[in-house]
């Protein structure tokens, strides 16, 4: 039996998904039947979660950028692929046809050879969000070179880290990098890294803010420069390189509750499939129209659904170098008002940030190209949701909650677009081939509705995680380990009366902060660099725009300035050593931290003094050393 490819009822939505979970390999290879293989698969699914090992579409042959570029050119050749806004809305915008950008993606991975990359070399990527991160993305992909694409916010030593992790032999950044009235000095910082890099030959560099760079001689050379090389070679085509369905496409470095941040492995053939089928169904994308992501292509939520899934399902997709207050508050509106979006993905901090504006950004401009709006990244509340609901979305335009990871690849919770119903605050029912199920501490299934515990996945959906790069056992032992058998996301949530999702956050040591994962100890191993820092930790509190804000008790005992200066140098050291997005908002300084006999810091009484409540710090007797939570919830920021 066949299913429609995109889901166009709440009848069609039960079907599909009862048939997947009914016939998980006949309903796939129903899916993947849409797409461009250059070998059909042998198996459709291969899996265990114990080791784990999960292959989809095993034996088949494909190139992501066939699917995403060449075969769209006969009919849609010279629509548009990107649309690009600048960061200076005075700067002219730019365009690109999918006959464009096919002949730039070419054209780059022409480029790439040409520096010496061969399939399954890594890359590391640290751009701004400009045409030529996502052609670079691309490029890669083309000629299955595996690319780390790193965001422009982290700090030398975190790409040093990510970069030594993969091994990569060539990077590619530019100049620096718009934001607001700000500039950022990107290559100065890969210079910094580099420095710790012995496995990069090679830096190529884009003109982007020509603020004066150092080119060191053998090993940096420009992006245009290469480019105009390949033109007088006459611009040969680039024939893809045909991969295997498992062959790796990317590494993601995302960070958890221990030690550095991971690399994150998604392969071929079952993102393709997967982010292609959750972008035409969640959103229900309809041919022509215009798509306006808001992230980053430095996160999941750009790779996906920026460039992969749009871009595979011939959408039109914005990207958009700026930020969302720059020139003022309006600038999302302004965007949407200027190309007639009508589907906007965003998050709900930046919905927060822009509330607090006031609705005098939003009076005027015209926003009835909406048809669709989308949030991730962390949970909306109400208000939020509201707020987007009536004054950006009219009251008429349905809003998808879509929850995800950088470890699930796509969408694997959230409603259809005016498809499935929608629910303030929840992300509601699983997308078709995706299992959710809710345990207790003990692992145990719980059955029924109207109840809440972690949320773990039972049976792989095709953009599962593979591996983390090089350490497949730390693959297994954070996401597989804590319960037998099922796929652990690290969320609570709550499952209502009707079968509906609600996420309610990280049941771990990993926060998230405006939508950006931080693992905690990352951020204490940061504070812990910092000379006269003898130990910290570091617990989220509620944040009324970030969604969580990061909060660290330090015991300092190195020379004695004032508290502030110290708090200051100790928020450099942060920005140092993982980059701004981690700066603690508070430092408080103590003189101990309550820890139990065995050692052991109790972050339960310090997440809940941060948060304000000393109510229920529950039993404190078993500490070491009581009298420490007193001065602590004394001292509270
Ligand atoms: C964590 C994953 C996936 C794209 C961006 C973040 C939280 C994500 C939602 C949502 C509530 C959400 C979860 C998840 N999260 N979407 N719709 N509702 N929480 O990717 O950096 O890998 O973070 O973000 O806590 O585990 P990420």
């Amino acid at each position: 039996m066949s299913y429609p490819y995109q889901i166009r009822s709440l009848e069609e939505y039960r079907s599909a998904y009862q048939a997947s979970v009914k016939d998980p390999e006949g309903f796939w290879a129903g899916i993947a039947a849409n797409f461009q293989w250059r070998r059909p698969w042998d198996k459709v699914l291969e899996w265990n979660f114990t080791e784990p090992q999960v292959r989809w579409f095993s034996g088949a042959q494909l190139n992501i950028t066939e699917n995403c570029l060449d075969r769209h050119l006969a009919e849609k050749g010279d629509q548009p692929a990107i649309i690009w806004e600048p960061n200076d809305p005075e700067e002219h915008y730019r365009i690109l046809s999918y006959k464009e950008l096919h002949s730039k993606v070419c054209q780059f991975a022409n480029v790439l050879k040409n520096n010496g990359l061969k399939k399954g070399d890594r890359v590391c990527i640290y751009m701004p969000m400009v045409p030529e991160l996502a052609i670079a993305v691309l490029a890669c992909a083309r000629i299955g070179v595996i690319h780390s694409v790193v965001f422009g916010g982290f700090s030398a030593q975190s790409i040093a880290d990510r970069i030594q992790d993969a091994q990569c032999s060539l990077v590619i950044t530019s100049d620096g990098a718009n934001r607001g009235n700000k500039q950022i000095p990107l290559k100065s910082v890969i210079d910094d890294a580099l420095v710790q890099c012995p496995s990069v030959k090679r830096v190529i560099v884009l003109t982007r803010t020509r603020v004066p760079v150092s080119m060191i001689k053998g090993r940096d050379v420009w992006w245009e420069d290469e480019v105009r090389k390949v033109e007088t070679q006459g611009n040969p085509p680039c024939p893809v390189e045909v991969m295997d369905a498992e062959d790796l496409l990317f590494i993601l470095y995302t960070s958890g509750s221990t030690g550095k941040p991971k690399g994150v492995v998604h392969t071929c053939g079952g993102y393709m499939v997967f982010t292609n089928y959750s972008f035409v169904n969640v959103f229900q994308y309809k041919p022509g129209e215009i798509f306006f992501c808001t992230a980053d292509i430095g996160w999941i939520t750009g790779h996906s659904y920026i460039v992969y899934g749009p871009l595979s399902a011939g959408a039109t997709s914005l990207m958009f170098e700026g930020i969302p207050t720059y020139p003022d508050a309006g600038r999302f509106w302004d965007i949407v008002d200027k190309y007639k979006v009508n589907i906007l993905y965003t998050a709900p901090t930046a919905i927060r940030s822009l509330m607090g504006f006031g609705l005098d950004f939003v009076k005027n401009k015209d926003l009835s190209s909406l048809r669709v709006l989308g949030t991730v990244g962390e949970p909306i509340n109400e208000e939020a949701w509201h707020w987007y609901h009536d004054n950006i979305g009219k009251g008429h335009c349905p809003i998808v909650d879509t929850w995800w990871q950088t470890e699930t690849g796509g969408i694997l919770i959230s409603n259809l677009a005016g498809v499935t119903p929608e629910k303030p605050a929840h992300a509601t029912l699983p997308l078709p081939g995706v299992q959710p199920v809710l345990v207790d501490e003990k692992g145990e299934e719980l059955q029924g509705n109207n109840i809440s515990g972690n949320l773990c996945i039972k049976f792989p959906w095709p953009s599962i995680i593979r591996t983390t790069y090089g350490d497949h056992e730390r693959c297994r032992q954070t996401y597989f380990a804590t319960y037998p058998n099922l796929y652990f996301t690290g969320d609570g949530a709550l499952r209502d009366a009707d079968g509906n999702y609600r996420i309610t956050g990280r049941v771990d040591d990993v926060l998230n902060v405006s939508g950006h994962r931080i693992g905690t100890a990352e951020v204490e191993n940061a504070i812990n660099m910092h000379t006269g820092v003898v130990e910290s930790a570091v617990v989220g509190y509620p944040h009324d725009i970030k969604g969580q804000g990061i909060y660290a008790y330090v015991i300092f005992n190195g020379t004695k300035t004032d508290d502030e200066s110290i708090r200051k140098d100790i928020v450099q050291t942060v920005a140092r050593i993982i980059g701004p997005i981690a700066k603690p908002d508070k430092i408080q300084l103590v003189s101990g931290l309550p820890k139990t006999r065995s050692g052991k810091i109790m972050r339960r009484i310090l997440r809940k003094i941060a948060e304000g409540e000393f109510q229920n710090l529950g039993d404190t007797t078993t500490l070491l050393d009581p009298a420490v939570v007193e001065e602590i919830k004394g001292g509270r920021l």
